[in-house]
């Protein structure tokens, strides 16, 4: 029998009156029914919103810090029945889903730690002769109720970066997960109802995308914390002009392996993280690596390596433990692949393995001689497709980085600390990781873009900063 899974509105289960279907990427069997909220459920949990803003606000960091921390314990706990869940709606392989469900252990950890730390700062102001005998003290208030928009290349971890750090500074939320990927949310939804957080405070609400403007433009909701294509991303932006917006958008990460990183153990290392993090998840991450740019000393090297590893990716079912790369999201976005390879050989790349698709899966691919007129050389991906470069020297390697709309994370193989620094110098880019693939992630670090990458920093704490403001409060006629 087929569960039809209930939403979270205003942190109690309910359902509305009609339903949608979650099929598993890999072979198509049905996951699960989602029940769609009514308008008037979906306003209901708004007022209620609206309502807890000021008693959430004004909630105790123990009682904030203490559902952080209970979350994140029975995420730990229930580890192995979410990571299945992920894997059945988003088709990542289950070792990834694993890895996924202990990072959103870390971001609710974190955000209790987060919760607990925030103080605020005070400020001397007998600076100047007229702030004599004064004194200011920097708080963070929360902006408002908070619109969280995920996305379903990490149905729960971004997720959990858009409610940990809400629930962490006392602001509302109403979280939308994506349409194909709600389980994983609404099982979150379960974990945050054992908490005694303010009714209000929190829903999660299965929304269909064509709603959505209208939330989008509700003037109750003054934020909103988006993640997903930079065209709606900025479709977004550009509809409420006067709303704290965040958007993590996408990317086309590089790596650059430069003259140093040339002994065999370096170019082995390079080789299998590239071969990695340019197929994880399918490659359906902002940051898997879609660009190598080599220097022309270790190029030829490199890249026998590079294809070695990238054909022993082991692909197929993503249930299986050995699995590396399953399918993508769904059928289109495995056509949609698959039309950008095509379109690149048909301008001249040529491609030294992969190339293929089944059904939802596309096979790990690497381009090389990809021609600047070629779809892939400016859009993302978003499929385990990989693109070699060849240049001269590190001043062209990271010209070439920089040489993109996008600007997330880059990862550099250097010795050379000098080197490493000047990277952090020049690249524009939201982070630089030195001697790995820009697909490193921490998730207490700052993460998020430049350029068409997006604006806004998730990452616990910036996130939490994010989602509040500074109020000064001005102390006069002190003795001080
Ligand atoms: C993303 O795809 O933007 C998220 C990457 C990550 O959290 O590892």
């Amino acid at each position: 029998m087929t569960t039809t899974h209930d939403f979270w509105l205003a942190g109690r289960r309910a359902s509305g009156d009609a339903t949608f279907e979650v099929h598993h990427p890999f072979d198509g069997s049905l996951v699960g029914k989602v029940s769609v909220p009514t308008d008037a459920q979906v306003e209901e949990a708004l007022n209620a919103a609206v309502a807890a803003a000021p008693v959430f606000a004004a909630t105790p960091a123990h009682v904030r810090a203490g559902a952080l921390d209970h979350v994140s314990k029975r995420l730990a706990e229930r580890t192995e029945e979410i990571a299945q869940l992920i894997t059945a709606e988003n088709g990542k392989p289950i070792k990834w889903a694993r890895g996924e469900v202990g990072r959103a252990v870390s971001v609710f950890r974190w955000a209790a730690e987060e919760a607990r730390r925030t103080n605020g700062e005070t400020m001397r102001l007998d600076t100047d002769p007229g702030g004599v005998g004064r004194f200011a003290v920097v708080r963070k208030f929360p902006r408002g109720v908070v619109l969280g928009i995920a996305p379903f290349n990490f149905p729960l971890n971004l997720v959990a970066h858009k409610v940990a750090p809400a629930i962490a500074v006392g602001a509302p939320i109403i979280l939308k997960p994506a349409p194909s990927t709600p389980l994983s949310a609404l099982v979150l939804g379960e974990i945050l109802a054992e908490t005694d957080l303010p009714a209000g405070s929190w829903s999660v609400l299965p929304v269909p995308n064509e709603k959505m403007p209208a939330l989008v433009q509700d003037d109750r909701l003054p934020v909103i914390s988006f993640t997903g294509s930079d065209k709606v991303g900025y479709q977004i932006m550009d509809s409420v002009p006067r709303k704290h917006v965040t958007l993590e958008l996408g990317g086309n990460a590089a790596a650059v392996v430069l003259a140093d990183w040339s002994s065999e153990a370096d170019l082995e290392w390079a080789a299998t993280r590239i071969a990695t993090f340019a197929n994880y998840q399918g490659g359906q991450s902002c940051i898997s690596v879609q660009r190598v740019i080599a220097d022309a000393s270790v190029y030829d090297a490199l890249v026998e390596k590079v294809v070695a590893k990238v054909e022993a990716q082991v692909t197929g079912n993503p249930t299986d433990d050995a699995t590396d790369v399953g399918p993508l999201v769904d059928e289109n976005a495995a056509k949609r692949v698959e039309a950008w390879v095509e379109d690149a050989v048909a301008k001249g790349a040529k491609v030294l393995t992969g190339g293929t698709r089944e059904g939802a899966a596309y096979a790990p691919t690497v381009l090389a001689e990809l021609p600047a007129d070629a779809i892939l050389a400016g859009a993302e991906a978003f499929g385990p497709v990989l693109s070699l470069h060849k240049v001269d020297s590190t001043d062209e390697a990271f010209a070439a980085v920089n040489d993109s709309k996008f600007g997330l994370q880059a990862g550099v193989f250097t010795h050379d600390l000098q080197t490493a620094f000047k990277a952090h110098q020049v690249l524009e880019v939201g982070g630089v990781v030195i001697g790995d693939a820009p697909s490193y992630r921490a998730d207490q670090m700052p993460y998020g873009g430049v350029k068409d990458s997006g604006v806004g920093r998730e990452g616990v704490k910036y996130a939490m900063d994010d989602f509040t403001y500074e109020r000064v409060l001005v102390l006069t006629g002190l003795d001080l």
